[in-house]
Protein backbone atom coordinates (compact mmCIF):
# COMPACT_ATOMS: atom_id res chain seq x y z
CA UNK A 1 0.00 0.00 0.00
CA UNK A 2 1.68 3.25 -0.69
CA UNK A 3 0.27 6.45 1.43
CA UNK A 4 1.22 8.91 -1.21
CA UNK A 5 -2.13 9.12 -3.30
CA UNK A 6 -4.28 8.87 0.06
CA UNK A 7 -2.37 11.50 1.63
CA UNK A 8 -2.81 13.58 -1.57
CA UNK A 9 -6.77 12.81 -1.75
CA UNK A 10 -6.90 13.65 2.01
CA UNK A 11 -4.88 17.37 1.03
CA UNK A 12 -8.09 17.69 -1.93
CA UNK A 13 -10.31 17.13 0.63
CA UNK A 14 -9.58 19.49 2.84
CA UNK A 15 -9.71 22.20 0.50
CA UNK A 16 -13.66 21.69 1.15
CA UNK A 17 -16.22 23.55 3.69
CA UNK A 18 -16.99 20.69 5.91
CA UNK A 19 -19.48 20.99 8.58
CA UNK A 20 -18.31 18.56 11.08
CA UNK A 21 -20.96 15.66 12.03
CA UNK A 22 -18.19 12.92 12.66
CA UNK A 23 -16.49 13.82 15.12
CA UNK A 24 -14.12 10.67 15.22
CA UNK A 25 -13.40 7.25 13.14
CA UNK A 26 -15.97 4.71 13.15
CA UNK A 27 -14.79 1.56 14.29
CA UNK A 28 -13.08 -1.10 11.87
CA UNK A 29 -14.12 -4.57 13.80
CA UNK A 30 -13.54 -8.26 13.57
CA UNK A 31 -16.76 -10.50 13.18
CA UNK A 32 -15.18 -13.37 14.44
CA UNK A 33 -18.56 -15.50 15.01
CA UNK A 34 -19.83 -14.49 11.39
CA UNK A 35 -16.23 -15.17 10.17
CA UNK A 36 -16.48 -18.72 11.49
CA UNK A 37 -19.84 -19.29 9.75
CA UNK A 38 -18.81 -17.90 6.75
CA UNK A 39 -15.20 -19.35 6.63
CA UNK A 40 -13.95 -16.05 5.60
CA UNK A 41 -12.47 -13.48 8.10
CA UNK A 42 -15.19 -10.36 7.61
CA UNK A 43 -14.35 -7.02 9.09
CA UNK A 44 -17.03 -4.65 9.60
CA UNK A 45 -16.86 -1.03 9.37
CA UNK A 46 -19.58 0.46 11.66
CA UNK A 47 -20.60 3.43 10.14
CA UNK A 48 -24.03 3.14 11.51
CA UNK A 49 -21.93 4.09 15.16
CA UNK A 50 -21.93 7.80 13.39
CA UNK A 51 -23.57 9.48 16.46
CA UNK A 52 -25.82 11.91 15.08
CA UNK A 53 -29.43 10.89 14.61
CA UNK A 54 -29.03 6.95 15.11
CA UNK A 55 -25.86 7.55 12.58
CA UNK A 56 -25.79 5.99 9.18
CA UNK A 57 -23.87 6.75 5.63
CA UNK A 58 -25.54 9.50 4.82
CA UNK A 59 -23.92 11.87 7.33
CA UNK A 60 -20.91 11.78 5.98
CA UNK A 61 -22.33 13.44 3.21
CA UNK A 62 -23.82 15.58 4.96
CA UNK A 63 -20.64 17.09 6.32
CA UNK A 64 -19.85 18.06 3.25
CA UNK A 65 -23.14 19.44 1.62
CA UNK A 66 -24.08 21.36 5.05
CA UNK A 67 -20.45 22.70 4.71
CA UNK A 68 -20.92 23.71 1.32
CA UNK A 69 -24.65 25.25 2.19
CA UNK A 70 -23.29 27.14 5.05
CA UNK A 71 -20.31 28.57 3.37
CA UNK A 72 -23.33 30.39 0.51
CA UNK A 73 -24.98 31.73 3.41
CA UNK A 74 -28.35 29.54 3.05
CA UNK A 75 -30.56 28.63 6.28
CA UNK A 76 -32.28 26.00 4.95
CA UNK A 77 -31.82 22.44 3.35
CA UNK A 78 -34.51 20.85 0.93
CA UNK A 79 -33.95 17.06 -0.21
CA UNK A 80 -35.91 13.85 -1.33
CA UNK A 81 -36.06 10.59 -0.30
CA UNK A 82 -39.09 7.62 -0.14
CA UNK A 83 -41.12 7.61 3.17
CA UNK A 84 -38.40 5.70 5.18
CA UNK A 85 -35.89 7.23 4.10
CA UNK A 86 -32.52 6.94 6.06
CA UNK A 87 -31.02 10.36 4.14
CA UNK A 88 -33.89 12.13 5.12
CA UNK A 89 -33.77 11.33 8.90
CA UNK A 90 -30.03 11.88 9.08
CA UNK A 91 -30.82 15.44 7.13
CA UNK A 92 -33.12 16.67 9.37
CA UNK A 93 -30.82 15.40 12.24
CA UNK A 94 -27.79 17.33 11.06
CA UNK A 95 -29.67 20.28 10.12
CA UNK A 96 -30.88 20.11 14.14
CA UNK A 97 -27.37 20.29 14.67
CA UNK A 98 -26.34 23.20 12.17
CA UNK A 99 -29.13 25.44 13.40
CA UNK A 100 -30.89 25.72 10.15
CA UNK A 101 -34.41 24.73 8.62
CA UNK A 102 -35.26 21.03 6.82
CA UNK A 103 -37.48 20.10 4.52
CA UNK A 104 -38.36 16.98 3.40
CA UNK A 105 -40.34 15.83 0.12
CA UNK A 106 -41.23 12.15 0.74
CA UNK A 107 -42.47 10.01 -2.30
CA UNK A 108 -44.45 7.16 -1.97
CA UNK A 109 -42.86 4.81 -3.67
CA UNK A 110 -42.52 1.28 -1.54
CA UNK A 111 -45.67 -0.66 -1.79
CA UNK A 112 -46.25 -1.03 1.86
CA UNK A 113 -49.58 0.72 3.46
CA UNK A 114 -49.61 -0.76 7.04
CA UNK A 115 -49.48 1.79 9.62
CA UNK A 116 -46.00 0.47 11.11
CA UNK A 117 -44.83 2.02 7.72
CA UNK A 118 -46.62 5.34 7.72
CA UNK A 119 -45.89 6.53 10.82
CA UNK A 120 -42.91 4.59 12.92
CA UNK A 121 -39.39 4.39 12.29
CA UNK A 122 -37.40 7.03 9.97
CA UNK A 123 -41.07 8.89 10.07
CA UNK A 124 -41.04 9.42 13.21
CA UNK A 125 -37.47 10.73 13.73
CA UNK A 126 -37.84 12.96 10.79
CA UNK A 127 -40.66 14.86 13.14
CA UNK A 128 -38.77 14.26 16.49
CA UNK A 129 -35.51 16.34 14.63
CA UNK A 130 -38.03 19.17 13.72
CA UNK A 131 -38.18 19.06 10.04
CA UNK A 132 -40.98 20.12 7.83
CA UNK A 133 -42.60 17.05 6.02
CA UNK A 134 -44.19 17.21 2.34
CA UNK A 135 -45.91 14.22 1.00
CA UNK A 136 -45.68 13.15 -2.65
CA UNK A 137 -47.44 10.55 -4.55
CA UNK A 138 -44.94 8.23 -6.30
CA UNK A 139 -45.40 10.24 -9.88
CA UNK A 140 -43.50 12.72 -11.82
CA UNK A 141 -46.45 15.01 -11.89
CA UNK A 142 -46.78 14.43 -8.12
CA UNK A 143 -43.74 15.23 -7.62
CA UNK A 144 -43.42 18.47 -9.80
CA UNK A 145 -46.31 19.59 -8.15
CA UNK A 146 -45.27 19.22 -4.54
CA UNK A 147 -41.52 20.92 -5.61
CA UNK A 148 -43.92 23.97 -6.53
CA UNK A 149 -45.43 24.10 -3.11
CA UNK A 150 -42.15 24.10 -1.44
CA UNK A 151 -40.65 26.58 -3.88
CA UNK A 152 -43.59 28.85 -3.18
CA UNK A 153 -43.31 28.43 0.47
CA UNK A 154 -39.52 29.17 0.41
CA UNK A 155 -40.35 32.10 -1.57
CA UNK A 156 -42.94 33.38 0.65
CA UNK A 157 -40.79 32.85 3.79
CA UNK A 158 -37.69 34.64 2.50
CA UNK A 159 -35.73 31.65 2.89
CA UNK A 160 -32.10 30.82 1.38
CA UNK A 161 -32.35 27.29 0.43
CA UNK A 162 -29.84 24.41 -0.79
CA UNK A 163 -31.56 21.55 -2.67
CA UNK A 164 -29.98 18.48 -2.06
CA UNK A 165 -30.72 15.29 -4.46
CA UNK A 166 -31.99 12.15 -3.16
CA UNK A 167 -29.50 10.46 -1.18
CA UNK A 168 -27.65 13.22 -1.36
CA UNK A 169 -25.92 11.40 -4.23
CA UNK A 170 -24.24 14.46 -6.24
CA UNK A 171 -20.42 14.87 -6.18
CA UNK A 172 -19.90 17.21 -3.41
CA UNK A 173 -21.55 14.68 -1.23
CA UNK A 174 -19.67 11.28 -2.64
CA UNK A 175 -16.41 13.40 -1.25
CA UNK A 176 -17.69 11.96 2.01
CA UNK A 177 -17.15 7.95 1.28
CA UNK A 178 -14.02 9.61 -0.30
CA UNK A 179 -13.12 10.46 3.20
CA UNK A 180 -14.12 7.33 4.67
CA UNK A 181 -12.11 5.04 2.52
CA UNK A 182 -9.20 6.84 3.71
CA UNK A 183 -10.23 6.15 7.06
CA UNK A 184 -10.82 2.48 6.50
CA UNK A 185 -7.51 2.10 4.43
CA UNK A 186 -5.69 3.58 7.62
CA UNK A 187 -7.31 1.15 9.60
CA UNK A 188 -6.77 -1.96 7.61
CA UNK A 189 -2.90 -0.51 8.05
CA UNK A 190 -2.72 -0.56 11.39
CA UNK A 191 -4.24 -4.02 11.46
CA UNK A 192 -1.92 -5.04 8.45
CA UNK A 193 -4.63 -6.27 7.00
CA UNK A 194 -5.13 -5.87 2.61
CA UNK A 195 -8.69 -6.52 2.32
CA UNK A 196 -10.04 -8.73 -0.74
CA UNK A 197 -13.35 -6.95 -1.16
CA UNK A 198 -15.44 -4.23 0.55
CA UNK A 199 -18.93 -4.59 0.07
CA UNK A 200 -21.47 -1.75 0.11
CA UNK A 201 -24.93 -1.31 -0.89
CA UNK A 202 -25.45 0.28 -3.82
CA UNK A 203 -28.66 2.56 -4.25
CA UNK A 204 -28.40 6.39 -5.51
CA UNK A 205 -24.56 5.35 -5.47
CA UNK A 206 -22.46 7.93 -3.82
CA UNK A 207 -21.71 5.89 -1.20
CA UNK A 208 -20.35 3.52 -3.65
CA UNK A 209 -18.34 6.24 -6.37
CA UNK A 210 -16.38 7.90 -3.23
CA UNK A 211 -15.50 4.85 -2.01
CA UNK A 212 -13.81 3.80 -4.90
CA UNK A 213 -12.40 6.82 -5.80
CA UNK A 214 -10.97 7.02 -2.44
CA UNK A 215 -10.01 3.06 -2.63
CA UNK A 216 -8.07 3.60 -5.98
CA UNK A 217 -5.75 5.73 -4.16
CA UNK A 218 -5.13 4.76 -0.96
CA UNK A 219 -5.96 0.41 -0.99
CA UNK A 220 -5.59 -0.09 -4.88
CA UNK A 221 -5.69 -4.05 -4.34
CA UNK A 222 -8.65 -4.11 -2.69
CA UNK A 223 -11.81 -4.31 -5.12
CA UNK A 224 -15.10 -2.71 -4.00
CA UNK A 225 -18.59 -4.66 -4.94
CA UNK A 226 -22.08 -2.54 -4.87
CA UNK A 227 -24.77 -4.77 -4.17
CA UNK A 228 -27.53 -2.87 -5.71
CA UNK A 229 -30.82 -2.24 -3.81
CA UNK A 230 -32.67 0.35 -5.64
CA UNK A 231 -32.30 -0.30 -9.63
CA UNK A 232 -30.74 -3.07 -11.79
CA UNK A 233 -27.35 -4.00 -12.02
CA UNK A 234 -26.28 -2.30 -15.32
CA UNK A 235 -28.05 0.89 -14.41
CA UNK A 236 -26.36 0.95 -11.27
CA UNK A 237 -23.07 0.96 -12.46
CA UNK A 238 -23.86 3.69 -15.50
CA UNK A 239 -24.61 5.81 -11.95
CA UNK A 240 -21.58 4.94 -10.03
CA UNK A 241 -19.47 5.64 -13.52
CA UNK A 242 -20.95 8.67 -14.15
CA UNK A 243 -20.86 10.18 -10.36
CA UNK A 244 -17.29 8.20 -9.95
CA UNK A 245 -16.14 10.40 -12.80
CA UNK A 246 -17.66 13.92 -11.46
CA UNK A 247 -15.94 12.74 -8.31
CA UNK A 248 -12.86 12.38 -10.14
CA UNK A 249 -13.27 15.79 -11.47
CA UNK A 250 -13.88 17.55 -8.45
CA UNK A 251 -10.85 16.64 -6.78
CA UNK A 252 -8.56 16.72 -9.74
CA UNK A 253 -7.67 12.59 -9.83
CA UNK A 254 -8.18 10.14 -12.65
CA UNK A 255 -11.62 8.67 -12.56
CA UNK A 256 -12.30 4.65 -12.47
CA UNK A 257 -12.21 2.92 -15.00
CA UNK A 258 -15.85 1.64 -16.15
CA UNK A 259 -14.17 -2.60 -14.89
CA UNK A 260 -13.30 -1.29 -11.70
CA UNK A 261 -17.09 -0.77 -10.99
CA UNK A 262 -18.51 -4.43 -9.84
CA UNK A 263 -22.15 -4.31 -8.91
CA UNK A 264 -24.01 -7.49 -7.69
CA UNK A 265 -27.69 -7.75 -9.19
CA UNK A 266 -28.72 -10.89 -7.85
CA UNK A 267 -30.27 -9.37 -4.55
CA UNK A 268 -32.66 -6.29 -5.54
CA UNK A 269 -35.82 -9.47 -5.08
CA UNK A 270 -38.96 -7.84 -6.26
CA UNK A 271 -37.71 -4.66 -5.82
CA UNK A 272 -36.63 -1.09 -3.54
CA UNK A 273 -37.62 -1.69 -0.07
CA UNK A 274 -38.92 -5.59 -0.49
CA UNK A 275 -36.89 -7.86 1.43
CA UNK A 276 -36.39 -10.96 0.43
CA UNK A 277 -35.49 -14.64 1.73
CA UNK A 278 -31.65 -13.93 1.72
CA UNK A 279 -32.64 -10.58 2.84
CA UNK A 280 -34.24 -11.67 5.79
CA UNK A 281 -31.92 -14.72 6.34
CA UNK A 282 -28.85 -12.22 6.60
CA UNK A 283 -30.80 -9.91 9.16
CA UNK A 284 -30.54 -13.35 11.26
CA UNK A 285 -27.18 -14.58 10.93
CA UNK A 286 -25.97 -10.56 11.93
CA UNK A 287 -27.94 -10.49 14.36
CA UNK A 288 -27.29 -14.18 16.06
CA UNK A 289 -23.68 -14.10 15.57
CA UNK A 290 -22.38 -10.46 16.21
CA UNK A 291 -25.49 -8.56 17.92
CA UNK A 292 -25.51 -6.08 15.00
CA UNK A 293 -28.80 -5.05 13.20
CA UNK A 294 -29.14 -4.38 9.80
CA UNK A 295 -32.24 -2.59 7.71
CA UNK A 296 -34.41 -3.96 5.66
CA UNK A 297 -33.35 -1.95 2.49
CA UNK A 298 -30.01 -1.62 2.28
CA UNK A 299 -27.19 -3.49 4.68
CA UNK A 300 -29.43 -6.92 5.01
CA UNK A 301 -29.12 -7.43 1.09
CA UNK A 302 -25.61 -6.29 0.93
CA UNK A 303 -24.93 -8.85 3.80
CA UNK A 304 -26.85 -11.54 1.69
CA UNK A 305 -24.58 -10.46 -1.36
CA UNK A 306 -21.68 -11.57 1.13
CA UNK A 307 -23.01 -14.22 2.41
CA UNK A 308 -23.74 -15.79 -1.29
CA UNK A 309 -20.31 -14.61 -2.25
CA UNK A 310 -18.78 -16.78 0.53
CA UNK A 311 -21.26 -20.03 -0.47
CA UNK A 312 -20.04 -19.17 -3.72
CA UNK A 313 -16.56 -18.19 -4.64
CA UNK A 314 -15.72 -14.78 -4.57
CA UNK A 315 -15.76 -14.13 -8.41
CA UNK A 316 -12.12 -11.56 -9.24
CA UNK A 317 -10.53 -12.23 -6.10
CA UNK A 318 -9.78 -16.10 -6.05
CA UNK A 319 -11.20 -18.69 -3.80
CA UNK A 320 -12.93 -17.78 -0.65
CA UNK A 321 -11.20 -19.19 2.78
CA UNK A 322 -9.79 -18.03 5.90
CA UNK A 323 -7.10 -16.38 4.41
CA UNK A 324 -9.90 -13.97 2.27
CA UNK A 325 -10.65 -10.81 4.29
CA UNK A 326 -13.90 -9.02 3.26
CA UNK A 327 -14.61 -5.36 4.72
CA UNK A 328 -18.68 -5.27 5.10
CA UNK A 329 -19.44 -1.52 5.39
CA UNK A 330 -22.34 -1.10 7.76
CA UNK A 331 -24.51 2.27 6.25
CA UNK A 332 -26.78 1.79 9.33
CA UNK A 333 -30.91 2.10 8.86
CA UNK A 334 -31.38 0.33 12.07
CA UNK A 335 -34.09 2.54 12.20
CA UNK A 336 -36.39 1.13 9.66
CA UNK A 337 -36.51 -1.91 11.48
CA UNK A 338 -38.89 -0.88 13.33
CA UNK A 339 -41.09 0.30 9.95
CA UNK A 340 -41.16 -2.86 9.32
CA UNK A 341 -41.57 -4.97 11.95
CA UNK A 342 -41.76 -8.93 11.89
CA UNK A 343 -41.99 -8.40 8.21
CA UNK A 344 -37.73 -8.03 8.16
CA UNK A 345 -37.38 -10.95 10.24
CA UNK A 346 -36.89 -14.71 9.21
CA UNK A 347 -38.54 -16.10 11.67
CA UNK A 348 -36.48 -18.96 12.69
CA UNK A 349 -36.46 -17.83 17.02
CA UNK A 350 -40.34 -16.34 16.27
CA UNK A 351 -42.31 -18.59 19.25
CA UNK A 352 -45.64 -19.31 18.05
C1 LIG B 1 -28.66 2.46 5.27
C2 LIG B 1 -28.27 2.85 3.89
N1 LIG B 1 -27.30 2.15 3.28
C3 LIG B 1 -26.91 2.44 2.02
C4 LIG B 1 -27.51 3.45 1.30
C5 LIG B 1 -27.08 3.65 -0.11
O1 LIG B 1 -26.32 4.78 -0.30
P1 LIG B 1 -26.29 5.46 -1.72
O2 LIG B 1 -27.65 6.05 -1.95
O3 LIG B 1 -25.20 6.44 -1.63
O4 LIG B 1 -26.04 4.40 -2.74
C6 LIG B 1 -28.52 4.21 1.89
C7 LIG B 1 -29.18 5.27 1.12
O5 LIG B 1 -30.18 5.80 1.46
C8 LIG B 1 -28.92 3.90 3.22
O6 LIG B 1 -29.88 4.59 3.83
Amino acid sequence: MNPGPAADLGARLGGFPRFTLLGRPTPLEDAPRLSELLGVRVLIKRDDLSEVGLGGNKLRKLEFLLGDALAAGCDTLVTFGALQSNHARQSAAACARAGIACHLVLTDTVPRHDELYRTNGNLLLDELFGARIWFSDGTEDGLAATVERVESHLAAEGSRARWVPPGGSEPLGALGYVSCALELSQQCRDLSVEPDQVFVASATAGTHAGLLCGLRGAMATTSVRGVAVLEDAADTADTVVRLGSQVAELLGVEPAPAEAVHVDGGQLGAGYGIPTDASREATGMFARTEGIVLDPVYTSKTAAGLVEVCRDGPGESGAPGPDTTLVFVHTGGSPGLFAYGRDALDGAVRGS
